[in-house]
């Protein structure tokens, strides 16, 4: 393979076989071999994070509320495992539902995971929509992180947003945590190149890298590392290893790591 393996992140887990954000989906991610995982998190009613990518419940918990609206107690009650494997009666490959393994996963349960896990993985952490709660969200997260010790430069936590002021925030808050800003369109590229951190990292989707390769050769003669999501194809892993990108974020980490070693 020429040029620089990309390092593996799982995206909400090995979330293609298993439902996301679950503990069952971020221990078969590991098992697997990645070098990372990728989660969202929202504050719950009281204050909690959690990993949860929607604003509601409706799609990988059914249930109508809002998760800024349900305190964990509840949340922990609901089953984040059935959405996934509707069929699990009828289907003997279909793994049986565990409270450890499927109820919702708290960020500091996923951190604690991270630091007993056997070997150093990283933990790329997306906030969601931030702006909304005023900053709680950056400060719970940096909170979190010192008592790991985990808001320093050494950190393997790095902090992603599509918010530029969530950036920003994170930045004073821990300072020397590496922060992902996240980039949807070119347009917003255009945008944001000139106040985004010198030493931040650009994390662009793979529809937007694939519709514009030029664009990720821009990101990345500014200086920036590309962090690009969501790759799940060998096309699309292909493109990355032509722009020398440091890390994929895949719903598949079993099948890319698989792909680079054949590389
Ligand atoms: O890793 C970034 C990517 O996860 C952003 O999109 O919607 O999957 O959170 P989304
Ligand atoms: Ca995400």
């Amino acid at each position: 393979m020429g040029g620089v393996r990309p390092q593996v992140v799982a995206h909400r887990g090995a979330s293609h076989e298993n439902a996301e954000h679950t503990l069952r989906a971020y221990l078969a991610a590991l098992d697997a071999g990645a070098e990372g995982l990728e989660c969202d998190v929202r504050l719950t009613a009281d204050g909690h994070l959690v990993c949860v990518h929607d604003r509601d419940l409706r799609r990988t918990a059914y249930s109508r509320s809002l998760v800024s609206e349900t305190d964990l107690a509840d949340l922990a009650d609901l089953d984040f495992h059935s959405w996934k494997h509707p069929w699990a009666d009828l289907d003997d490959e279909a793994p049986d539902p565990d409270e450890r393994l499927d109820r919702v996963l708290t960020l500091r349960a996923l951190l604690e995971t991270v630091a007993d896990y056997d070997r150093r993985v990283e933990l790329a952490i997306e906030t969601k929509h931030p702006t909304r709660y005023g900053g709680l969200v950056e400060r719970r997260l940096a909170e979190l992180l010192r008592q790991f010790g985990w808001d320093r430069a050494d950190s393997p936590v790095r902090v992603m947003s599509f918010s530029y002021t969530a950036l920003q925030r994170m930045e004073r808050l821990a300072r020397g945590v590496p922060l992902v800003m996240l980039v949807e369109h070119a347009r917003s590229w255009t945008l944001l190149r000139r106040v985004v951190g010198a030493d931040w990292i650009v994390g662009p989707g793979i529809a937007e890298l694939t519709e514009h390769p030029r664009l990720g050769r821009r990101i990345a003669d500014a200086g920036h590392d590309l962090h690009v999501w969501t790759v799940n194809t060998e096309a699309e892993l292909d493109l990355c290893l032509e722009l020398g990108v440091k890390a994929v974020i895949t719903d598949r980490p079993a099948y890319l790591l698989d792909l680079l070693d054949q590389r």
